[in-house]
């Protein structure tokens, strides 16, 4: 049997209880951050992803090889193939768009994105013009790409391209908002 004592009011116990307190303070508080932490790492995950891929990646994509443009030729198309992202998804790799690459006389690569700057068809070269069209619309570009009527808000879009590795093309591609006289990424 327990014999009733006094109430223990001595600083030894005030000082145990304080300690207890702030044990307590402290445990849940690191419990509660822990999942907190996750679940926003969780959210910001592919936000910080896509960052790291542009890093890695510079932008350039391989289209194909030089050897067959003719300096001071005609452009070529060349299919884009990349991995469609979405905030949170990767899909299978798969044609994401298309581009046209010139070589002059020179020597000098050129590359427009073959998408129609006025609502986002896909623009023909037309040889016996030398000149792009647009089947969609009528928008006509020079073979400079400067437009030349009044149809498309803007020319066509010019894209960094590089020799690497002696014959292969790479294009920096990137795909800009149709149906606006500035060049707006998207
Ligand atoms: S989308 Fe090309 S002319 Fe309209």
């Amino acid at each position: 049997m327990t014999e009733p004592h006094a109430p223990d009011f001595s600083d030894d116990n005030k000082r145990r209880g304080f300690i207890v307190k702030i044990a307590a303070i402290i445990v849940g508080g690191v419990t509660s951050i822990i999942p907190a932490i996750f679940a926003g790492g969780f959210f910001l995950t592919p936000l910080l992803k896509k960052k790291e891929d542009s890093a890695e990646t510079d932008g350039f994509v391989r289209v194909g090889s030089s050897a067959s443009l003719v300096p001071g030729g005609p452009p070529l198309a060349f299919k884009i193939r990349g991995i469609k992202k979405d905030a949170w998804t990767t899909y299978a790799e798969a044609d994401i768009g298309s581009v046209y690459v010139k070589m002059d006389a020179e020597g000098v690569l050129t590359a427009f994105n073959a998408t129609c700057t006025h609502l986002g068809c896909t623009v023909n070269f037309k040889a016996e013009e030398n000149s792009f069209a647009c089947p969609c619309h009528d928008s006509a570009f020079a073979f400079d790409g400067t437009r030349t009527n009044e149809i498309p808000p803007r020319h066509m879009d010019a894209l960094d391209v590089e020799l690497r590795n002696e014959d292969e093309l790479w294009v920096k591609y990137e795909s800009y908002r149709a149906g606006t006289s500035e060049k707006i990424p998207v």
